[in-house]
Formats: C-alpha cells, sequence, structure tokens
C-alpha cells in the first residue's frame, strides 16, 4: 500500500439501498485488514459538516450484512452544496485527522465528492448505491438486484388478485429517469407492457397492444410503467385514458413506492457490496483517488468520478426485444 493514509472515513448519502449496510461492513472490515483507522460518518453530507463522526472496528459493523437501510443513516444536504458547508466539512476532517472519504451513493452524491476534491485536493472514492441502476461504470448498483426481487415479488402477488377478477393493472416502479428496474421486473414478472423513458411506446400502440392481447385470450394484464415514463401521461392519468377510450376493462393502478428501497440484500447485492468496499479501499491506499467502483465483464474496475457521473447508462436493446417477444 502506497499512500499515507491512517484513517478513512465513510458515508452513505442520498436514497437508501439494500446492501449499504454491507458496503460499510466491508470498509470499515478492510480498513481492519490494513490496520488502518476507520470513522463512519452519520447522516452523509450533513454529518460531516457538524462532524457526527463514530469510530468504528470490525465488531462494530457485527450483525447487519442482513439488514436493508442503512445504519448510518442518509441525507440529502442543501448546506454542502455551498462552499461554506464544504469548508466546515474539511475543516472537521481534518480535526478528526481523516486521510480519505468512501461515499457510498448515487451521482447526486459523487457530484459532492468531486466538488470536495476538486476544490481542498482531499481524496475521495464512490460507491454506487441507488436501486435505480443509473450509473455508468458498473453493470450494477448496489441494491438493483433487491429491488427487482421485491419488485417481482409484489408482481406475482398482484397478478394473483389480477387474474380472478379478469383485470387490468398498471403497477408503477421506481428507478428515476431510466427504465432498468421496469425492463427487467416486467420481463421477470410476465408483464405484457413495459413501459420506460427510453423508449416511447405513444398511447395508441398501447392501447393497440393491450387489444391484441385481450384478443389472444388473456383475460387479466399487467403494465409496468416507470416512473420516468415520457408517454405524457402519470399512471392514474393512464388508467383514466383506458377507461374512456377502451370498452370492458376493469382498471386498478398500484404504485409500488418505497417499499422497493427497503428489505434484506439478495446474495448478488452482498456479494457486489463486500467487493466494492474491499476495491474501495485498498485502491485508496494504494494512492488512487477521484474513482468509482464498479461490475464490468464480473470484475471489479475504477472508473473516474467524473466519468460515472457524466456518463449514461444505456437500455439493453435485446431485453426490449425479448420482452416484446414473451408479450405475443
Ligand atoms: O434514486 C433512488 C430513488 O428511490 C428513485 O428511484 C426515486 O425517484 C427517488 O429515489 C425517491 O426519492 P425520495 O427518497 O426523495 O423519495
Amino acid at each position: 500500500m502506497t499512500s499515507n493514509i491512517k484513517k478513512i472515513a465513510v458515508l452513505t448519502s442520498g436514497g437508501d439501498s439494500p446492501g449499504m449496510n454491507v458496503a460499510i461492513r466491508s470498509v470499515v472490515r478492510t480498513c481492519a485488514y490494513h490496520n488502518v483507522e476507520c470513522v463512519g460518518v452519520y447522516r452523509g453530507y450533513q454529518g460531516l459538516m457538524e462532524g457526527d463522526f463514530k469510530q468504528m472496528d470490525a465488531r462494530s459493523v457485527r450483525g447487519i450484512i442482513n439488514k436493508g437501510g442503512t445504519i448510518l443513516k442518509s441525507a440529502r444536504s442543501n448546506e454542502f452544496r455551498t462552499k461554506e458547508g464544504r469548508i466546515k466539512a474539511h475543516q472537521q476532517l481534518r480535526d478528526a485527522e481523516i486521510g480519505g472519504l468512501v461515499v457510498i451513493g448515487g451521482d447526486g452524491s459523487f457530484t459532492g465528492a468531486l466538488i470536495f476534491n476538486q476544490e481542498f485536493g482531499f481524496p475521495v472514492m464512490g460507491i454506487p448505491g441507488t436501486i435505480d441502476n443509473d450509473i455508468f461504470g458498473t453493470s450494477h448498483t448496489l441494491g438493483f438486484d433487491t429491488a427487482l426481487n421485491t419488485v417481482i415479488d409484489a408482481i406475482d402477488k398482484i397478478r394473483d388478485t389480477a387474474s380472478s377478477h379478469n383485470r387490468l393493472f398498471f403497477i408503477e416502479v421506481m428507478g428515476r429517469d431510466v427504465g432498468h428496474i421496469a425492463l427487467n421486473a416486467g420481463i421477470a414478472g410476465g408483464a405484457e407492457e413495459i413501459l420506460i423513458p427510453e423508449e416511447d411506446l405513444g398511447l395508441e400502440r398501447l392501447v393497440e397492444s393491450l387489444n391484441r392481447s385481450r384478443k389472444s385470450g388473456k383475460s387479466s394484464s399487467i403494465v409496468i410503467v416507470a416512473e420516468g415514463d415520457k408517454i405524457g401521461k402519470n399512471i392514474f392519468e393512464l388508467k383514466d385514458y383506458v377507461d374512456e377510450n377502451m370498452e370492458g376493462y376493469d382498471v386498478r393502478v398500484s404504485v409500488l413506492g418505497h417499499m422497493q428501497r427497503g428489505g434484506s440484500p439478495s446474495c448478488f447485492d452482498r456479494v457486489l457490496a463486500s467487493r466494492m468496499g474491499v476495491k474501495a479501499v485498498e485502491s485508496m491506499l494504494n494512492g488512487q483517488t477521484n474513482y468509482m467502483v464498479g461490475l464490468m465483464d464480473g470484475k471489479m474496475e475504477l472508473t473516474p468520478l467524473d466519468n460515472a457521473i457524466k456518463g449514461k447508462t444505456k437500455i439493453n436493446l435485446e431485453l426490449l426485444r425479448v420482452s416484446d417477444i414473451m408479450s405475443t
């Protein structure tokens, strides 16, 4: 290990996601393994400015591998967006003799980390934690896999009642401006249609497709709607549109909401979080800074934070085609 860093801080920021606790555990234990001190920062950047720190050792993170949420709590801080706020945060880090900061969060949190590094030259490293899977530089963000499993469990349950009543259900899932959750969970949950921001199906085609489904003998249907979908109507307006424009449909709406962010992390997310924590700490101890760790082609890789923030994830076109064929 080539850097002089003797103490590393870790925080979680932005929307929480299942797997954040496993990543905290991994950061803390990797520090312990390399005889480096570790400090947990409560409430993200807000706690960083206020010096809300807790010394952590390998035993401080026992019993959290299966817990959703984040033991360090999370926050979205407006004050950290100001120069004054960041000066306060820097002073707190200096006072506590901390030499590096691991930020577990999404692109907003990484933007804060990058600005902080540019202003003070303070070493930072990002771990992508969000259910949305919207971060460039990793095939999977922490929590995406667990959220997908939560969503398909919900879809399966809704399908039971949809088919008992011959109903059409619009189910809204999270994902901010991208459709990764909707597309994957839609395929896995056997949805008839999936509406995502990356592809504008258009209302007419939606109606056509639903009519086709019915003619082909389907008595109930599930349509997954990504929260960021751009069809031009929200999920309740979609219901009204179908009520007004299609005969004989009994339509219901279900917005899954924040339940998608909770729950015990899946095996995949636990392994991913453990790997990411090790990579983040060891990279920092090797003198690397301003990177995000990510999973690419099965390997842990580093992407410059700047690219991770500016880059856009792409929707898998093959999955779109699979979903079209499956809804035949
Ligand atoms: O980014 C994660 C996410 O859960 C999005 O899917 C959703 O749009 C947003 O956060 C909700 O944020 P909040 O915590 O402010 O309700």
